[in-house]
This record gives structure tokens, sequence and C-alpha cells, in this order.
């Protein structure tokens, strides 16, 4: 069986080579490899833009234009629009009655977003909860892995937990219940109320030391036959039967991909190359960066290390131009301008495709659309699975008075 990948984006507006670079040409290897369900996070849209929601629609078949003109392909990943997969939601207003508050309040980017978009009032359900959705989102295909960049590892983390709580919650059977409550008597209160303390440190505090001084503490407990020990352990440990899969974060590399001013490329320091720029201003853009500073006049040496256009050489040219470039910076042998015009070259030639298979994707709405209703489709056929294990291990198993 190959492996399932998740992913989604938020359409929150055009994508640029960062994206590109970091992202995207990541899920066009994985689309090879694994089962792939990539879809256009527009619920999460709504948990930081409720208030302003008219540009939603258009980033959201522009998000699609841009995956399909970058070369994600649909015969080989399922692509889809969140909100037309409600098992997402039902999923989610599920795992929401076990999801400890703490938990979600305790995520970093809560308080850091709301800090940092003042100008929004982010003390809502919907954003506090955002990490339950991602968490929907990933269980509801039984993900083995999920590409995520570093600012989403706590979240992955939050749905690891979420993972094996329920688990521990309904994946085990009322034999092993049984087991666990009697052992629990057998320690006598005292004894019990620790281990119930250890348990909560690694469950709600993800403590993972707690395992191991409640390995040795039930050691320590004379009455517990070895049978009970190793099932108390694994009643804390949340080891019950697998009914949600644990996913894992599969990293992505920091993306390297500088932006015009040598930070890396974001559209919050505004020094960004969109995918789709036109080539006169793609021109423009990187005639313009600066560069090294020591270099005011054409005869002044310069230190590509300390220029941004060095940075953009790491990614788009091959020893030998790096090589021109370095001697003639330090030499002065050639003028900025001169260094920068492979770079722009291998820009515009990298969009060219890009910007064509855009621009065909674009004329086509109708194709664009059937291509994301059959992949929502295919995802609800897979996520309808999930969900009926899960409304079964939930006591939901009720659709008809049969007694
Ligand atoms: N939170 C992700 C982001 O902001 C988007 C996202 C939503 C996601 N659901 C997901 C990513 C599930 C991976 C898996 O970038
Ligand atoms: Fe930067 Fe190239 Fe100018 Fe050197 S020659 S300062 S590397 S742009």
């Amino acid at each position: 069986m190959r492996e399932i990948i998740v992913s989604g984006m938020r359409p929150t507006g055009r994508l640029h080579l960062g994206h590109y670079h970091g992202v995207l040409k990541n899920w066009l290897r994985l689309q090879d490899e694994a089962e792939c369900y990539f879809f256009v996070a527009d619920w999460h849209a709504l948990t930081t833009h409720y208030e302003t929601t008219h540009g939603i629609s258009v980033a959201v078949w522009d998000l699609l234009i841009e995956w399909l003109a970058v070369g994600v392909d649909p015969d080989k990943a399922v692509l889809f629009i969140q909100s037309h997969v409600p098992e997402h939601a039902e999923l989610a207003l599920l795992l929401g009655m076990l999801t400890p508050l703490s938990w979600l309040e305790r995520v970093p980017t809560f308080k850091d977003q709301q800090e940092k978009l003042r100008e929004r009032d982010l003390a809502t359900f919907g954003f506090l909860g955002y990490p339950l959705l991602m968490t929907a989102d990933i269980l509801v295909y039984d993900a083995h892995k999920v590409p995520v960049g570093a600012d989403q590892v706590a979240h992955l983390e939050i749905s690891r937990e979420l993972a094996r709580r329920f688990n521990s919650f309904y994946g085990r059977d009322a034999d092993a219940a049984a087991q666990v409550e009697k052992a629990l008597q057998v320690m006598g209160k005292r004894a019990a109320k620790t281990f119930l303390s250890l348990q909560q440190r690694f469950q709600q505090d993800g403590d993972a030391l707690a395992v191991s001084e409640a390995a040795v503490f039930l050691g320590g407990q004379a009455g517990l036959s070895t049978e009970m020990r190793e099932q108390l352990l694994a009643h804390l440990e949340g080891k019950g039967r697998e009914i949600l899969r644990e996913p894992q974060a599969l990293l992505t590399a920091a993306s390297k991909m500088p932006g015009l001013d040598g930070q890396k490329m974001s559209k919050s320091y505004g020094n960004t190359i969109p995918l789709r720029e036109a080539p006169e201003v793609v021109q423009k853009k990187i005639r313009t960066m600066p560069t090294d500073p020591a270099r005011v006049a054409r005869t002044d040496p310069g230190t590509p290390e300390k220029c941004p256009v060095w940075a953009l050489h790491q990614v788009y040219s091959g020893p030998e131009t790096q090589a021109w470039v370095r001697n003639g910076c330090t030499t002065a042998g050639i003028g900025c301008l001169d260094c920068k015009q492979p770079v722009i070259e291998a820009v515009l030639a990298e969009q060219a495709p890009i910007r064509e298979r855009a621009e065909y994707w674009a004329a086509r709405p109708e194709q664009l659309t059937e291509i994301a209703h059959a992949g929502a489709q295919r995802a609800r056929q897979r996520a309808a699975q999930t969900l009926e294990r899960v409304r079964a291990a939930m006591g939901l198993a009720h659709e008809r008075h049969d007694r």
C-alpha cells in the first residue's frame, strides 16, 4: 500500500517563487510516490478572515490554477476544496468533544497571531479551533505523513496527541477497561492517584518522562501481576486499538528561497516574485535589487556573500556561472547588472511554462470546476470510511432503532 499524504494551503493570494521552491516542488515529488490529498483550505481562511470574505472565492480558484500550472497533477493526486468535503467538519466536531481547551490555548501560533493581527478580533471559537480543524483534515484520510513547514509543527503535534487520545478512549474493548479498573483497585487509592497523575502528565502535558517514571513506579507495586503492570502502562500511554492513525510530520527542509532583499521570500517582507509576475516586472524587480553596498562605483570590487543577488545565483546558477560571478564581483570585472542578467533569464525561463499553463487553466473554468468536483468526490469516499469507524467507536452507530 502506498503511503497516504495530506496537505492543505490557505487561499490567501497569489503564490510566489518561495512557495514554488519551498512547498510545491516537494508536492511534485510526493505525488509520484504516495497517495496524495492536496486541498485548498478555504475554511481555514475564514478562521482569520471571517469579516472580509469577498476575496476568498477568487483566491480559491487562483490557488488551484497555480497548482496545476506548476505541474500538480489531478491524475496523480486528489485535488479538492476543503468545504466541498463536509466530512472534515463532522470529524472536527466529534474530535472537539475530547479536545482539552488547554491544548488549543497553548499552541504558540494562537497567542502569536492574535498579537500580530491586532486589527482583527481573533478571540473566536473558530480561530482557537484552527489546529482542531487541521487535525480533522489530516486524520480523516488516515494520513501517514504531512509535509509541513516549521511553523506548522505545533499544529501537527496536536493532531498526533488527539489521535492518541481518541484511540485511548475508544480503541479499547470493554474487557481491557475492566482490567485497568481492577488493577487500579489492587494498587489502592493513593498509588492509583499517583498513577493517574503520571498518566495526565503524559497525555495532557506530553511529558515523555512520565512513562519511564510510571514503569518504575508500577514495578514497585508489589500487589500487581506482570500482566496488570503491562496493562496499566499501555493504558497510560493511551495505546488502544488504532482507530485513528497518528500522522508523522514530513518536515520540508526550510525553504532557502531568498527574496529580493536577501531575507527569506515572504509576502510580509514585500520581497517576493509572484509565480505569475509579468516578465517586464520580474526584470525590473531584479534589476533594482540591492547589491553589496561596497560596490558604489563599477570599479569597486565586492563580496558576493554580502549580496542578495548571490543568494539567487545559489538557486538558479550552475557552478560555472557562480565561478564567473565570484571572480567578476571580487575583481570588479563585471558590473552588477551583468551579474543579474543570468538570474533574470533563469527566473523568466522557469516562469514561462508556468505562466502559459496558468493562462490555459484560467481560460477553462468548466474543466477546473470538473477537476475540483472529481477530487472532492474521491476525497469524500475516502473520508467516509474513516467517519464510519469514528461514529461507531464513539457510540453513534444508531442510525436505526432495531431493538
Ligand atoms: N495550517 C496550514 C497552513 O496555514 C494549512 C493547512 C490546513 C494544512 N489544514 C492542513 C496543512 C492539513 C497540512 C495539513 O499552512
Ligand atoms: Fe552582487 Fe553580483 Fe554585484 Fe557582486 S557583482 S555585488 S554578486 S550583483
